[in-house]
């Protein structure tokens, strides 16, 4: 494990384009395996959770090549995925492995047996095994719901599930899953989540519509796909967002970031606190699938913030960015409060306790409540030691956290960046030379 000082650090300064986006990166990866033509995809995330999507595919019989962020994948086609006994190691990605499991429902007389690391056995697979199974698909898991688990592939009927919570990756899932489907399948989502999975399925041209919050896809014979670019992770770009927005003479061009409405929901909210970020962003675009992924250049400054509010539908829209959330508010003038996050608990660690226990450490004024936090704010952060708990956001969080520090910052567990934003340490330290 690798412990990792961050110092109170001078102006932030410079441009930057932070690493390709993993959400769709695994979507690029998944649909061009279900394709039998070769697909290039470009500005593909070289990260450890979407290089274990690159093993998984090839496990199930794709031919993978990557030279960089460049992958030409030659697929399997959408019918003829086979493990041929082996397990398909998920690693930390647990994106990788609701999807997959979707898409592996259908494979009629095969089956597929999925395992990752110690943090992806407590992550539950029963949201995707509840209406896997509604759709004809047998699942055993550990205990009824943890990995490892295998899905037998079955003759799938097409459904219209409810999703209890709103989760883009079961929503996805269950789309995957609808294309092999007989029939039409709908899944409908109590409030927006990211779409990046029915723009994809959209774009290449999937029988796929939203009516209200009911997203319908239809059966599929075949997959034509063509090649895919990959933007900037808002996710990953968000950190040194959050570092320019907090460290006093700070100001950075962020380029080329993904601002696709479902998914740059912290960008509201840095304009709600009164933070400095300039750039277009998609307008809120309900009851329709828009074709592609809207980029834009984010020019960041340092600024006085004040506290916020999150709750309701605004959550999903943010929910990677809610521990930066917790940190912009211990530097804010008043009360920061986000509720109805109750998810933050099933990600890579638990993140209502990991985020208020890791800042308190550091002098934070933060209480946990059953579906998120309150913080005070007090202007400041005194420093000292964090803990990533595996958790790659965490990690990240208190590298930003040191930096905007009065004392400075040790994380210990920094390897974990590695999940997500490979390079991180070197774009902050980047950031501070010029
Ligand atoms: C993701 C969806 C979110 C998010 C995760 C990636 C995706 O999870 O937290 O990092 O790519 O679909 P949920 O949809 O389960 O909330």
């Amino acid at each position: 494990m690798s412990t990792v000082r961050f110092e109170p650090s001078g102006p932030l300064k410079g441009r930057l384009t932070p690493p390709s986006d993993k959400s769709i990166s695994h979507r690029a990866a998944l649909v061009a395996a279900m394709a039998t033509e070769p697909v290039t995809i470009t500005g593909y995330l070289p990260a450890a959770d979407t290089l274990s999507t690159l093993d998984a595919i090839r496990t199930i019989g794709a031919l993978v090549q990557r030279d960089g962020d460049r992958v030409t994948v030659r697929g399997c086609g959408l019918r003829a995925a086979d493990a041929h006994g082996e397990t398909i190691d998920v690693g930390n990605a647990g994106t990788l492995m609701r999807l997959l499991a979707g898409w592996l429902a259908g494979q009629e007389g095969r089956s597929f047996t999925f395992d990752g690391d110690a943090s992806i056995r407590k992550r539950p697979v029963d949201r995707v095994a509840v209406p896997l199974r509604e759709m004809g698909a047998r699942i055993d898991a550990t205990d009824g719901r943890l990995p490892p688990f295998t899905v037998h592939g079955q003759r799938l009927q097409g459904i219209r599930y409810e999703l209890p919570v709103a989760s883009a990756q079961v929503k996805s899932c269950v789309l995957l899953a609808g294309l092999l489907a007989d029939g039409e399948t709908t899944v409908v989502e109590p409030v927006a989540s990211r779409d990046h999975t029915e723009r994809l399925l959209s774009q290449l041209g999937v029988p796929l519509w939203r009516a209200g919050d009911a997203i319908t896809v239809g059966h599929v014979d075949e997959l034509t796909v063509e090649d895919i670019a990959v933007p900037v992770d808002i996710s990953s770009a968000a950190f040194p967002i959050a570092a320019g927005v907090l460290v006093r003479g700070s100001r950075l061009l962020v380029e080329q970031v993904g601002v696709n409405w479902t998914r740059s929901g912290f960008l509201d909210v840095l304009d709600r606190m009164g933070a400095i970020v300039v750039g277009e962003r998609e307008q809120r675009r309900d009851g329709e699938v828009p074709r592609g992924e809207p980029v834009a250049d984010l020019d960041v400054a340092h600024g006085p913030l004040k506290g916020t509010v999150v709750e309701g539908d605004e959550v999903p829209l943010l929910i990677d960015e809610l521990p930066l959330v917790a940190l912009l508010g211990a530097f804010a003038d008043g009360e920061t409060v986000v509720r109805g996050a109750e998810e933050l608990k099933h990600k890579e660690s638990d993140r209502i306790a990991t985020v208020v226990d890791g800042l308190r450490g550091l002098g934070a004024e933060i209480e946990a409540t059953d579906d998120g936090f309150v913080v005070q704010g007090t202007g400041g952060l005194r420093g000292g030691t964090l803990h990533s708990h595996g958790d790659h956001r965490l990690a990240m969080l208190g590298a930003v956290a040191g930096l905007a520090s009065r004392e400075g910052v040790e994380v210990v567990g920094m390897e974990a960046a590695e999940v997500s934003y490979p390079g991180f340490g070197d774009d902050l330290a980047r950031l501070q030379r010029r």
